[in-house]
């Protein structure tokens, strides 16, 4: 059914790709896991959509050896690194996040030449490698909680410089950014002009925004959160107009759950486009062909454990894998 050029997958459509993937699925026991920002037809295949925290966390709880994870390449990387003996199959292994491109190795070990013993905190959006160096690693669903409980009044944290400078004004820390330039080049492209404009004409609507955005659009927030805490505040909060101040495939969730509700894109410019490299004929090749294999090497995965292990210790709780 799936045989024939271009690997067979390009011409059929979407039901049958659908179908083909369940049963894939079922035969593998494997699991798909998505990203709030992944297209529609990709989340609706998914076992379980999510942020980055709660799909890194997921791995652990479900007991299936083959994870397929729809996200970019530091998510998968996560998810293998810190679940020894499960295979995480990444469909596009380019759909890479341009932040976590921004820091290097030599920037972390820079920074603690620097700054001695100032704890280091890595945002989960960098390399393996990187994260291999940190002492505390979170996402932007517990970063300023972390930083929060970490016994140190400055903080080395990279890459996102607006990640920093909000955890610094949610916690009253120093928060030094490294590198100096690191942003997420979806969050920048908000205009706050636009966003005042949007406000003003749709008088009642509520201003959601993700942590990742710079500081003129985060003072217009009337809620900051991670993509899965701005989903569940959508879903309880009492406006019925919501303007989205994040990457825009978190819409279709939205919509699908909250469907009384009004979604606006803050800015319909805001793609990621490496979000978007995933689909669903390349989530069938990776179940039928078990590609492709995201490999940490040993020791970079033992140090990201160690890392990971420490961050839940600061914030008193046991990380998934001590219940297995
Ligand atoms: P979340 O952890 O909030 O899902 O964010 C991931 C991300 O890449 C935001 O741009
Ligand atoms: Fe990276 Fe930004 Fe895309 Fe998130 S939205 S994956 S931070 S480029």
């Amino acid at each position: 059914m799936f045989g024939g050029s271009n690997n067979g997958v390009r011409d059929v459509d979407l039901g049958s790709l659908a179908q083909g993937i369940a049963r894939l699925k079922r035969e593998l026991g494997a699991v798909i896991l998505a990203h709030n920002y992944q297209p529609p037809e990709v989340q609706d295949v998914a076992d379980f959509v999510g942020d980055s925290l709660e799909l890194s966390l997921k791995v652990s709880e479900v007991s299936a050896k083959v994870v397929v994870f729809c996200g970019v390449d530091f998510m998968a990387e996560q998810a293998s690194a810190i679940n020894e003996g499960v295979t995480v199959l990444h469909p596009e292994p380019d759909s890479k996040c341009p932040m976590a491109g921004m820091i290097s190795v030599e920037d972390v070990r820079r920074a603690r030449r620097i700054f001695p013993k100032v704890p280091v905190v890595i945002y989960v959006n960098s390399p393996a490698a990187v994260k291999a160096e940190a002492d505390y690693i979170v996402t932007s669903a517990n970063a300023a909680e972390v930083v929060k409980a970490v016994e140190s009044d400055v903080v080395v944290f990279g890459p996102d410089r607006h990640l920093a400078e909000y955890i610094a004004k949610e916690t009253g820390k120093v928060v030094v950014p490294v590198p100096p330039y690191g942003h997420c080049p979806v969050h920048v492209r908000f205009n706050p002009d636009e966003v005042r404009v949007l406000k003003s004409v749709y008088g009642s609507c509520t201003f959601i925004a993700h942590p990742e955005c710079p500081e003129s659009i985060r003072v217009l927030a009337d809620f900051i959160g991670s993509t899965s805490q701005m989903v569940k505040f959508v879903r309880s909060c009492q406006s019925r107009c919501i303007l989205v101040g994040t990457e825009v495939g978190i819409v279709y969730r939205m919509m699908k759950e909250n469907p009384d509700k009004l979604f606006i894109p803050a800015s319909t410019s805001a793609v990621c486009a490496d979000m978007k490299k995933i689909t669903l004929d390349k989530v069938y090749r990776s179940l039928r062909d078990r590609v492709h294999r995201v490999e940490v090497p040993k020791e970079v995965a033992r140090r990201v454990r160690l890392a990971v292990e420490n961050t839940f210790r600061v914030l008193g709780r046991e990380p998934p894998w001590s219940r297995r």
